[in-house]
């Protein structure tokens, strides 16, 4: 089945705090995105990647990052939106006609494995849409605005949802159509094909996908490159 990865990589990175934007800062010598995009370019089972940018970075990401690095897999390089939803959304529109599995892959998460990719492609060919995420690891308070604590959750149901994600494509169509008809905005992609209904199954992934969000999680980040994967 032919499969896309659409990687969104047209945020700004405000929690990061830096000149520039998160997706081009270096980690042992390459940019995050390089990172990631060679990950998705190792992988047998995708056959091509539309990388979202900001549309004024289209041209200097095809002249500072595809080209120099030889990346060979990149479709196109498409003009990403406002939110993170509207940037995925331009990547959707981007993709193949044919294009029957879609994979959404932040490009701030530089440290997933080819094999964690594979497993999702080979699982949302089988149940049409499937996260990867980790049990959570602290005990979790919902608080309220005054800051009592409300209530303590049920950990034992709890995980924190990373990408990839994978779906078929109709289903991945017909949630964002639906998002943007129902005026939703949702911080991941399974989040608008669960209010349809539809079931999301969840991939036991690797407690090294950190999303590369605040300054310390590139001290992290490094350190978790250098390190041989633990499991
Ligand atoms: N993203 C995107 N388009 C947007 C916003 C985010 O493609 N309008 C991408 C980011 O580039 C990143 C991924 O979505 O790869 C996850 O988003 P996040 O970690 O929130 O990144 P930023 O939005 O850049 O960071 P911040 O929220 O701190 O500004
Ligand atoms: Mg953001």
């Amino acid at each position: 089945m032919k499969t896309v990865a659409i990687v969104p990589a047209a945020g700004s990175g405000n929690r990061m705090n830096r000149e520039i934007s998160k997706q081009y800062l270096r980690l042992a010598g390459k940019p995050i995105l390089v990172h990631t995009l060679q990950v998705l370019e190792a992988c047998p089972g995708v056959d091509g990647l539309y990388v979202v940018v900001p549309p004024q970075d289209a041209a200097s990401v095809r002249r500072e990052v595809i080209d120099p690095w030889n990346l060979k897999k990149v479709a196109a390089v498409v003009a990403g939106g406002r939110e993170r939803q509207d940037s995925v959304r331009a990547g959707l529109n981007a993709i193949d006609r044919d294009a029957e599995i879609v994979i959404v892959h932040d490009a701030v998460r530089p440290l997933i494995s080819v094999e964690l990719v594979e497993r999702c492609i080979r699982e949302a060919a089988k149940s049409g849409a499937v996260t990867v995420g980790v049990p959570v690891k602290d005990t979790v308070k919902e608080v309220g605005q005054d800051g009592r604590v409300l209530r303590t959750c049920d950990r034992s149901a709890l995980w924190l949802t990373q990408t990839p994600q994978a779906f078929g494509r109709a289903i991945l169509d017909r949630a964002h159509r639906e998002a943007v008809r129902d005026g939703i905005r949702g911080t991941d992609d399974t989040s608008l094909v669960e209010r349809l209904g539809i079931a999301v199954r969840m991939i036991p992934g690797n407690y090294r996908n950190i999303k590369i969000t605040t300054p310390e999680d590139l001290v992290i980040a490094e350190a978790l490159l250098a390190a041989r994967p633990v499991v």
